[in-house]
């Protein structure tokens, strides 16, 4: 069976400039959520081991238009050197843009929704914007498909991705997709492997059945929810999948990370001791 790794980034927020947007504040002494995301990209550069893709999963661009989402392309286009990137779309993307400045369509809104092959899986992007009010919801037409797509199994499994995380796990209030149960209905008891999903700005592992349902951290800001009040904080990163016969490992990778080496051993100097 193929070994597959790939990278899961979210929540990216990419903007031209953040001056007169929601997330103004954000834009701080230490970069904002473009620098984080460049720094990631240029941090993916140095893995010894080239990951298969790269899936963000929605949230590409914070409110924007078909400029930022041309400049999010460029980022992606200079920053990222041989690697396939795959994109969702979130609740803060703006459709038209993105068809219009990442895909050069123009006047086009339809929904983000493909399957793709890779190595023997099958990637399946669905796309749960919606009305971009927040609410996230599958609609009728890209459930028929899911169910007719998932009717035929791969040779070695399918990785669906939602921006919105299903509530079979456990998820922040209100956050959830809200039609998960429709989902859920379609994917168990095929070749699902794994959900892979965003904006919540939390890494969160969790199980339906066999299949297991991943958060990623966004690379933009992270959030904590209180039970009155909704903080951005400074915690970015991404997840690091790997899939094989045993199904899919995700390691968060903190990004930056303040971790500091206290102690190196020479690997080799151990094998002999
Ligand atoms: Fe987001």
């Amino acid at each position: 069976m193929n070994k597959l790794t790939f990278l899961h980034l979210t929540d990216t927020h990419i903007l031209q400039s953040y001056k007169g947007s929601l997330l103004e504040k954000v834009d701080g002494p230490n970069g904002n959520p473009t620098d984080f995301f460049i720094k990631i990209l240029d941090h993916i550069k140095s893995f010894t081991q080239k990951p298969d893709f790269i899936l963000i999963s929605g949230d590409l661009v914070h409110e924007g238009n078909a400029s930022d989402y041309a400049y999010f392309k460029r980022i992606i286009e200079d920053h990222v050197e041989d690697i396939p990137v795959y994109t969702a779309l979130g609740n803060h993307d703006v459709t038209a843009a993105y068809w219009d400045g990442y895909e050069g369509k123009a006047n086009c809104s339809d929904k983000l929704f493909y399957e793709t092959a890779i190595n023997g899986y099958r990637l399946i992007v669905l796309d749960s914007s919606h009305d971009h009010s927040g609410v996230g919801m599958i609609d009728s037409n890209q459930l028929d498909w899911l169910a007719n797509v998932l009717k035929t199994p791969t040779e070695n499994g399918s990785i669906v991705v939602v921006h919105h995380p299903l509530e079979a796990g456990e998820v922040i209030d209100g956050h959830a997709l809200t039609n998960s149960k429709d989902v859920l209905n379609i994917i168990h008891d095929t070749d699902v492997i794994a959900v892979l999903s965003g904006h919540t700005h939390q890494n969160k592992v969790s199980s339906y059945g066999k299949i297991l349902l991943s958060t990623a951290d966004g690379t933009a800001f992270g959030v904590n929810i209180g039970n009155e009040s909704m903080h951005l904080n400074d915690r970015t990163g991404f997840s690091l999948c790997t899939v094989d016969e045993n199904g899919l490992a995700v390691q968060t990778v903190r990004f930056p990370d303040d971790i500091n080496t206290i102690l190196s051993f020479s690997l080799q100097a151990l094998q002999h001791n």
